[in-house]
């Protein structure tokens, strides 16, 4: 059997049609394999196409040209809950269910018998240290709890695969930490695969066993960077010489992709400003 979780071949994205002044290049000719249990990361500067990438993994469309397998399954612009699950930066709990309730609808939408759906939520809360909380509403929890608990609704699904959009974008930096820390130890315990995006470069290095950085738009592949080190990590791996050398190497390949990306942002300047 193939250790290939996802085969991404040769995948273009544009956004409006080719001879529109709008249209734009997301992604350019992308191709990547990433291997069953693998935690990656795909760091670059915004508007790079990290989302959209994720969202073609995920079936949410079907990209422009190329192909995307799951499993060695073209994906095809079509969901596949059973395989992929979604945790996207905010928080998506419904406000007037509880917290069980609302994992209860997500298992109903995935399609898992009803006899199920306690006994999985419940475990996945207990991944994540919220068990006691199942009977609160969203609101009566902090937002570093409400995002722990959106982890483990991505988690009570339980695909062999977890697409993670900087879930944890809005957490404070020693949140986020410890979220990374569980995270870690979530994927040595299930060995799922697990394709994370992040602006962090430190969340990058501790948490991935490979790092994708990207250009500037149009995304492409820039360079791939190996961080070995096995899961669970320790937070003590942040003390170490190699994880600054891995962050600063992040940050040299970033520094020039996130200026070219500022400049496109900007408005055009004047032909002989300054003149
Ligand atoms: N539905 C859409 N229609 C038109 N353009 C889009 C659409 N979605 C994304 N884009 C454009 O495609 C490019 C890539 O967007 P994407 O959201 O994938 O970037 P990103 O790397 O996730 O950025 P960020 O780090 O800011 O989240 C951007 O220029 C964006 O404006
Ligand atoms: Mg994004």
């Amino acid at each position: 059997m193939s250790d290939t979780a996802i085969s991404i071949r040769n995948i273009t994205q544009r956004y409006g049609a080719a001879d529109e002044s709008s249209a734009v290049l997301a992604l350019d000719d992308v191709s990547l394999d990433i291997k069953k249990g693998e935690f990656l990361c795909l760091l670059g500067p915004s508007g790079c196409g990290k989302s959209t990438l994720l969202n073609i993994v995920g079936g949410l469309f079907k990209p422009t040209s190329g192909t995307c397998l799951v499993n060695g399954r073209p994906v095809d612009g079509e969901p596949h809950p059973d395989k992929v699950a979604f945790v996207f930066q905010e928080s998506t709990l419904f406000p007037w269910y509880t917290i069980i309730e609302n994992f209860r609808i997500a298992l109903k939408f995935q399609g898992i018998a009803q006899a199920e759906w306690d006994d999985r939520a419940m475990r996945a809360l207990k991944a994540v240290g919220m068990a006691s909380f199942a009977g609160h509403y969203p609101e009566q929890l902090s937002v570093g709890m409400r995002q722990r608990v959106n982890m483990a609704r991505g988690i009570c699904v339980e695909t062999d695969i977890l697409l993670m959009d900087e879930p944890f974008a809005a957490l404070d930096e020693q949140t986020r930490m410890v979220l990374g820390e569980d995270l870690s130890q979530l994927l040595a315990a299930t060995g799922k695969t697990i394709v994370f995006v992040t602006h962090s470069l430190a969340e990058a290095v501790f948490l991935s066993d490979r790092i994708v950085v990207m250009s500037a738009r149009p995304g492409r592949i820039k360079t791939i960077i190996n961080v070995n080190e096995p899961h669970p990590r320790s937070p003590d791996f942040m003390l170490e010489p190699r994880f600054s050398e891995l962050r600063n190497e992040c940050y040299a390949l970033l520094r020039d992709e996130i200026r070219a990306a500022m400049a496109a942002q900007r408005d055009p300047q004047p032909q002989n400003a300054g003149a």
